[in-house]
């Protein structure tokens, strides 16, 4: 299966209630995207899975929840307020403004591009010949320094309020909650933290779709453990991110993992790998893991003046900060590499092709959808009768599908991900044996277009919420 187009992509998400582009009545706001109806599902269920795995089947692990606004002093230690930028440059002659590594990445590539220091940017880009996206000029001016965050003013008195950021990582909530966690819950190391949720970066270069936004979700995890115990537990996150990535549909021919150089490491890491997705323009970190050792937690006992230490239960006089492994997950941005993975343009027959979405039935909008084959009144209310049973009994999320012909209500579904459609029938209600037994349904299967006739009976037997 070949990757589709972003076009094909964002036309299909946007006619199939996926995703829509922000404030589109309003002339739209570049960059930011809606999840309708479809996208919101998808999206829950990813982070659903997520939360299942990795924290409500893990007794090392606990979740979280905290807030989007944090003291700014929160920012001043973990190194966001000094360090937390790109590289920006001003083309001279059109005035508009670009990341100078993005610019130089397919010259020099995304490692000798990521470790430029800020003075290297505007004579490399000059040497290189990269003109301007925009204007095409070659006039750059010198590279500076850009602070990610989006900053804001709380209080209610315009300029009498205090400057605060939105949070551009989840992770920070987690580090000044590790005492409050550890103690509340009686946690021994290792142990982890998770929480998922928005977070903010005023991007130079947003785009490719809800690849770069500048409003995004993750999902993150900071798993504590003792000094000198990290090196396998970093293996073992690795292993368990990439299992992941296989669970949710994604190929492993368009995956690798990529181990950040030494010049390239954030502040905070002393070890970085990324999972990299092959999207339609090319390899892009989909995930991170980082060992930030006791980086975090140093600094917030230092700026916070609170002791963030550990105590060692079998030995209370062993006090010592924990080191962290980070594995982390951009939520949008695996709902991206998703539905990517999924789209297929499929040649059926010499004149006929269907789009469709593979989606694993764990990430599926619809675990299904009943179809009644016509308008009948009748029919329809036996139909109905069936999807309440479903309901009600399996806990399927389940679409309920009247307009238009059978064909097109099957490519609808093909078009969303519905894993198996359920016909109703005039067999199915003793009227005409030719369509099928009395109580018995259609079942057909989106992805070898199989169709199957069974008992209604057999079908409430077999239906379970699906798993990995
Ligand atoms: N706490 C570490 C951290 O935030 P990061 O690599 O900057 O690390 C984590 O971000 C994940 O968030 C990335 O692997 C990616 O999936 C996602 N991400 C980062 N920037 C993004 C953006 N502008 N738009 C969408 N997703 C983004």
């Amino acid at each position: 299966m070949s990757a589709p187009t972003l076009d094909a992509l964002v036309s299909l998400c946007k006619r199939r209630g996926f995703i829509f582009p922000g404030s589109e009545i309003y002339g739209g706001l570049a960059n930011t995207w809606d999840y309708g109806p479809l996208g919101i599902e998808l999206k829950n269920r990813v982070q659903h899975e997520w939360w299942k795995r990795f924290v409500s089947q893990r007794r090392d692990m606990v979740g979280i929840e905290s807030g989007i606004l944090m003291n700014p002093k929160v920012w001043e230690a973990s190194g966001h307020v000094s360090n937390f930028g790109d590289p920006l440059v001003d083309c001279k002659k059109c005035k508009q403004r670009f990341r100078g590594d993005k610019l130089l990445e397919e010259k020099i590539g995304v490692e000798g591009a990521a470790v430029l220091t800020l003075e290297q940017v505007q004579p490399m880009l000059l040497a290189e010949k990269i003109k301007c996206p925009s204007c095409e000029g070659l006039d750059w001016a010198i590279a500076k320094k850009f602070n990610l965050m989006f900053r804001t003013q709380q209080g209610v008195i315009e300029g009498e309020g205090a400057d605060i950021y939105l949070r551009p990582e989840t992770a920070q909530g987690m580090f000044v909650n590790f005492r409050n966690v550890q103690q509340s819950m009686r946690k021994r190391l290792p142990f982890g933290i998770a929480q998922t949720g928005t977070v903010f970066r005023n991007e130079i270069t947003p785009g490719n779709f809800t690849f770069r936004t500048r409003e995004f979700q993750q999902m993150e995890i900071e798993y504590f453990v003792a000094p000198g115990t990290e090196g396998p537990i970093f293996e073992q996150w690795k292993d368990d991110m990439w299992q992941w990535c296989l669970d949710i549909g994604l190929a492993p021919e368009r995956l690798r993992i990529r181990e950040h150089t030494k010049e390239e490491l954030s502040h905070y890491s002393s070890r970085t790998i990324d999972i990299e997705y092959k999207y339609p323009w090319g390899w892009g970190e989909l995930y991170g893991l980082a060992n930030r050792s006791d980086f975090d937690l140093s600094q917030h006992q230092k700026f916070s003046g609170q002791e963030m230490t550990y105590t060692d239960p079998d030995d209370p006089t062993k006090k010592f900060l924990p080191y962290v492994i980070e594995p982390t997950f951009g939520l949008t941005r695996t709902v991206l590499a998703i539905l990517l993975e999924a789209y297929e343009d499929e040649k059926l027959k010499e004149d006929d092709t269907r789009t469709v979405l593979h989606l694993k039935p764990i990430v599926s909008p619809y675990d299904l959808a009943i179809l009644p084959l016509s308008k009948k009144e009748h029919l329809i209310a036996k139909a109905e009768e069936l999807y309440k049973k479903i309901v009600q009994s399996s806990g399927l999320h389940v679409d309920f599908d009247v307009t238009g012909s059978i064909g097109k209500r099957y490519r609808r579904q093909d078009e969303i991900g519905t894993p198996k459609c359920i016909t109703v029938d005039f067999g199915t209600l003793g009227e005409d044996t030719a369509q099928g037994e009395k109580d018995t349904v259609t079942i057909r299967d989106r992805d070898t277009l199989k169709q199957e006739r069974l008992t209604i009976a057999d079908l409430l037997k077999h239906l379970h919420p699906p798993t990995a």
